[in-house]
């Protein structure tokens, strides 16, 4: 793999593309930022000069943002798929010893340069569909030194590849074997010694909760929320994915960036995610691996003006997918949004529920240069296309990392 910094600049003046609306547009991108963008007969005189970048008609979108992973782990669980295809569910596959525990195994058995191995080959395929920004998770190693070594992988494939990653520390996700009938031990374990711990080393940009039955209550994660806002640290929420337990309204109460899956969302939660400019996060991905029929409401979070992301939930047990624009696809498909919902779910909402929304999300002057050029015509084809990859070029943080132009 070469090296990052070795890949060529993207600075110039990039013409002949097509925006989503399909009118033609330009960038001029200077020093690794978008310096303008607008019409092509429209180029300040400033910019007129710089070396000439040919889009010959490509479509361009901003650069994707994949807001919810869980992209570091060791093994798989494609025995746990075989397990729920005769007829398993998620919950009983966990109560078995299997589901989360099992990845946490494989995980804390995993050497940092393991990890960061198999993690990087992963990256590399949501990097090559032009994913500029990533949200990775730990939680697979639910002890201190595991915890840790999950999220300086992290940061490592964040200066190895060249992307935006924020990592999010997701300590409360599985109550670890050696926790066993002591959650309450874990819990205050994780708020008291682990998050402060983690903090301090600078690797955590986020907090998350799996709030759940098989995983956390909702007292354990508002305790959770209480010493991520001791320490000025943004929340999200594994939210409402197999049972209503009211996790969304809580995380609104504390600000949340985002609750992700809330395929069993109340009212009261739509109502109070929209009063807090709390994301929702769709993971049709995780939807369709575990055959679930309860749908998110769509209907209800669009009537709220919640904006809503969609994302990969990239795990090894309930959406082992590397395909970003395979989860617009589903989400179009099995959740009914419209293409220009998906669009923005894994553009400008996604840069949202991680706080980028200055950075990432939208071509705009200003902001680092990360845009996708895409050998289509109509912006309908960005969802409509599945198991292809229509990437003609992508430039990530100010390089030419996909392709050549
Ligand atoms: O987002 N819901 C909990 N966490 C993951 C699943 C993790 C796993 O099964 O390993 C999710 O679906
Ligand atoms: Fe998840």
């Amino acid at each position: 793999m070469p090296s990052f910094d070795t890949l060529p600049s993207a600075d110039g003046l990039w013409t002949g593309l097509t925006r989503l609306d399909g009118q033609p547009c330009a960038i001029a991108v200077q020093d690794g930022r978008i310096a303008w963008t607008g019409a092509p007969d429209a180029v300040p005189t400033e910019c007129a000069d710089l070396p000439g970048h040919a889009g010959q008609g490509a479509l361009v979108t901003p650069g994707l943002v994949d807001c919810h992973t869980h992209l570091v782990y060791g093994g798989q669980r494609a025995n746990e798929f075989a397990m729920r295809l005769a007829g398993a569910s998620y919950e009983e596959v966990a109560k078995a010893g299997g589901g989360i525990v099992s990845s946490v195994r494989a995980t804390r058995a995993a050497s940092e340069d393991e990890l960061f191995a198999s993690a990087s080959a992963r990256l590399r395929s949501l990097l090559a569909e032009g994913v500029c920004a990533i949200e990775i998770k730990s939680g697979y190693g639910l002890a201190l030194a595991h915890e840790r070594k999950q999220l300086r992988v992290a940061r490592r494939l964040a200066a190895a590849h060249g992307v935006t990653v924020r990592t999010t520390f997701l300590g409360a996700h599985a109550l670890p074997p050696e926790f066993e009938g002591r959650s309450q031990d874990y819990t205050d374990l994780v708020c008291r010694e682990m998050l402060p711990a983690l903090h301090a080393e600078g690797l955590v940009d986020a907090v998350d909760v799996f709030c759940e039955r098989i995983a956390f209550s909702l007292a354990e994660t508002e305790q959770v929320f209480q010493a991520a806002q001791a320490l000025s640290i943004p929340v999200k929420l594994h939210a409402e994915q197999l049972s209503d337990m009211g996790g969304a309204a809580l995380a609104a109460r504390y600000g949340a960036l985002s609750c992700d899956h809330i395929e069993h969302l109340s009212p009261e939660g739509v109502a109070a995610m929209a009063a807090a400019g709390t994301v929702a996060v769709l993971l049709p991905g995780a939807y369709y691996t575990l055959r679930d029929t309860q749908l998110p409401p769509i209907a209800a979070l669009r009537a709220a003006g919640v904006p809503m992301a969609v994302s990969t939930d990239h795990n090894p047990g309930t959406s082992p997918a590397l395909s970003l624009l395979l989860m617009a696809n589903m989400a179009c498909t099995l959740f009914r949004l419209t293409v220009p919902e998906a669009i923005a779910g894994i553009t400008v909402h996604a840069a949202h529920a991680l706080g980028l929304q200055d950075s990432h999300g939208a071509i705009a002057a200003g902001r680092p240069a990360n845009f996708v050029l895409w050998d289509l015509q109509d912006a309908a084809e960005l969802a409509y296309w599945f198991g292809q990859r229509p990437v003609r070029a992508v430039v990530r943080q100010g390089r030419i990392a996909e392709g050549a132009v």
